[in-house]
């Protein structure tokens, strides 16, 4: 069954809610949870299917992954063993990453497999560090489904090729359960979520400052971890980024995002929203020992073209989509450098976003890692492709709310992903998001 998709322009988007959990640390505290003795709480946890799957792929493993409630979760950990059956992480290339790193760490066996859009995605840049740490692995082309051959792994000084908190990750989970010490060089700094979490469950690492801005980790071998007592999950900024990027483009509205995540590495399409002069007011409201919060209020202002460059790219790297969008509104052109990383994501996301506006009414260029969008007062009325991406569906539907002909998206389903909910609180700040015909069911 195909859940088409239509949304249509409306008058100003009004009103308060409160994102999804974060995505990045609901996978971390699930895996920290099942790694460490005793038992974690987890509360905001993403209920999402991305999450989900990484629930069952630990509980897999040993460890007792239970829901108490609304987002509400404990894990008890486990000494890890070795699962029958392939592990299926399902959409998500965060999941099976940091998957892969733990159990390399906790020198099991195991099979991941994922979606034909994971099955697609570049695995060996996770596989090529954990050989170096002496971990073997069987795959084809370097994509799933991968088998990994249990191992004690060694420490290793690892220079990350891209920044990727991906990459970063799964060296550190592997390094937990390493014959010595790992240590990670990031010239360019990434999402650190991972560093941020370990702490709290008695994990330790250093961290030096590199030249140039970069970061030294250093993180010692056979560790134990304890249970992090009560990890709350902040609200996920990759996921607010849809409803501010709705009211940065629909004339009127004031919308406010409460509970919102502002790592620093995180921020960056907020940095871009208020560079091109919508009008973006931050209130911290707490997490200062882990995560900071803060409470985010858009109110519409005519927006300009803007250029960020490629260092730029890794703080709002899940956000070009729905930034592009923004951008097709915005006077002048703008252009976005850095880009490459976007071709092995959900999608082809360069390419599906291209579509997106061109779709639209919109003329943009791109070449192998950028993109020029001429803004303006784009028509609207494309149909467009999501590739069962999520962020593509989220970006177009936003998209219509402010064209003059509706925007139609061939798929919806992909959103329960990252944002479950999306069109009913999308739909409860004033935009129009309609189901349209559905085929094959
Ligand atoms: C993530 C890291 C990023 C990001 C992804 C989540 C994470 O990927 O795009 O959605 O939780 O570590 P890369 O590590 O590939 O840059």
């Amino acid at each position: 069954m195909v859940s088409t998709y239509r949304s249509r322009r409306v008058g100003p988007l009004n009103g308060a809610i409160s994102p999804p959990g974060d995505k990045s640390v609901s996978h971390r505290a699930l895996i920290l949870g099942g790694l460490a003795e005793g038992t974690t709480t987890i509360t905001g946890l993403l209920e999402a299917d991305d999450v989900l799957r990484t629930a069952s792929c630990v509980r897999g493993f040993g460890a007792a992954v239970e829901r108490q409630g609304e987002g509400s979760w404990t894990v008890t950990g486990a000494s890890w063993s070795s699962p029958a059956q392939a592990l299926y992480c399902g959409n998500s290339g965060t999941g099976a990453r940091l998957l892969m790193g733990a159990a390399a760490g906790q020198g099991v066996s195991v099979t991941f497999d994922g979606d034909q859009s994971l099955r697609g995605r570049p695995m060996e840049r996770i596989l090529a560090p954990l050989r170096e740490m002496g971990i073997e692995s069987d795959a084809r082309e370097g994509k799933l489904p991968v088998r990994l051959v249990g191992g004690r792994p060694r420490g290793i000084e690892y220079r990350l090729p891209k920044p990727s908190a991906q990459i970063k990750s799964a060296v550190l989970l592997a390094g937990l359960g390493a014959e010595g010490e790992t240590v990670i060089e990031e010239p360019v700094p990434c999402r650190d979520h991972t560093e941020r979490m370990l702490p709290q469950f008695g994990g330790r690492l250093t961290i030096e400052p590199l030249g140039g801005g970069g970061r030294r980790l250093r993180l010692p071998g056979a560790q134990r971890l304890t249970a992090g007592g009560i990890v709350p999950v902040p609200g996920d900024p990759s996921s607010a980024a849809f409803p501010l990027a709705a009211a940065a483009i629909v004339d009127g509205s004031v919308v406010t995002l409460r509970g919102v995540m502002t790592n620093p590495h995180r921020t960056g399409f907020f940095e871009a929203l208020s560079a091109m002069g919508a009008d973006l007011s931050t209130v911290p409201v707490g997490g200062e020992e882990g995560e900071a919060i803060a409470d985010l209020t858009l109110r519409y202002a005519p927006l300009t073209a803007i250029h960020i460059t490629a260092d730029k790219a890794p703080g709002l790297i899940d956000e070009y989509p729905i930034l592009c969008v923004v951008a097709a509104f915005a006077a002048g052109t703008s252009r976005f450098d850095g880009l490459g990383e976007l071709r092995v994501k959900e999608s082809d996301r360069l390419a599906a976003t291209a579509a997106l506006l061109r779709a639209n009414g919109v003329d943009v260029r791109t070449g192998e890692d950028w993109i020029e969008i001429d803004g303006g007062r784009p028509g609207g009325g494309g149909a467009v492709a999501t590739h069962h991406d999520h962020r593509i569906a989220m970006s177009a539907l936003v998209m219509g709310m402010a064209t003059a002909a509706p925007v139609t998206i061939d798929d919806a389903d992909m959103i329960a992903t990252s944002f479950p909910g999306f069109i009913d609180l999308m739909n409860g700040l004033g935009a129009a998001i309609e189901p349209m015909a559905t085929e094959g069911g």
